[in-house]
């Protein structure tokens, strides 16, 4: 196994060749911020927020494989400004609700950007205002808070292989959605729910629908599948 040599933050370190920057961070102990990454799933550079210096570029982390001598920087005023930067623009197109919104405090998004310091959004420009999608009974998609890291397509095509959300429409129209943008209802969700746990924002969460679930299912009478077994006495 050829193993490659570099340094990141001043340690020197070897990994096998292969691996990404991030990946090499990592088993060093050092943090790098992600979004969009996740494992051998979604490494897609999507969201750009794991921009490192390498060799004196800027680079995504998660997608940039390890050379030979590589000297990476994940920290530097640069570094720390791009990040903020990339989180800003995210935001510019966010909707202000975190005070309502399902994520609040449990939200990638505002955890990162209380960590760069973001207190104001200097960018200003078009904004979304599409509908949500309310017609499962269990997964709400609101896509005005989608910020197309892609997890949620990962997991239902490479965990769950329902294929059901994908990429739809072109640049700022861009969603994450159903094909055609059809209501989830519409199409073969499972309701797994794999999405909602893979979303890093509130853009795909869970609908407290169980009436309509039972609806969906057909009558609650019909559907009693509990049996309970007799008690077993101990002598
Ligand atoms: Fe690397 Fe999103 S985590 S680009």
């Amino acid at each position: 196994m050829e193993m490659i040599n570099l340094t990141i933050d001043g340690q020197q370190i070897q990994v096998k060749a292969g691996t990404t920057v991030l990946e090499a961070a990592r088993s060093a102990g050092i943090k790098i911020p992600t979004l969009c990454y996740m494992k051998e799933i979604n490494e897609i550079g999507a969201c750009r927020v794991c921009v490192v210096e390498a060799n004196g570029r800027m680079v995504a982390s998660c997608v940039t494989p390890v050379t030979e001598g590589m000297e990476i920087k994940t920290n530097t005023p640069a570094v720390r400004e791009a990040r903020k930067t990339v989180v800003e623009l995210m935001i510019s197109d966010h909707p202000m609700e975190c005070l309502t919104c399902e994520r609040n405090g449990k939200c990638e998004l505002q955890t990162l950007a209380e960590n760069l310091g973001i207190r104001e959004i200097p960018y200003e420009g078009a904004r979304r205002d599409l509908p949500k999608d309310t017609s499962s009974p269990s997964i709400v998609r609101d896509p005005n808070k989608c910020i197309l890291c892609r997890k949620c397509e990962a997991v239902c095509a490479k965990i769950q292989e329902a294929h059901v959300l994908g990429g739809q429409n072109r640049g700022f129209n861009t969603i994450v959605a159903p094909a055609f943008s059809l209501p989830l209802n519409d199409v073969a969700c499972t309701m797994c729910g794999q999405c909602i746990h893979a979303c890093p924002v509130g853009a795909i969460y869970e609908k407290d629908d169980t009436a309509k679930v039972w609806e969906a299912l057909g009558d609650p009478e019909k559907h009693v599948v509990v049996q309970i077994a007799p008690a077993v006495r101990v002598a």
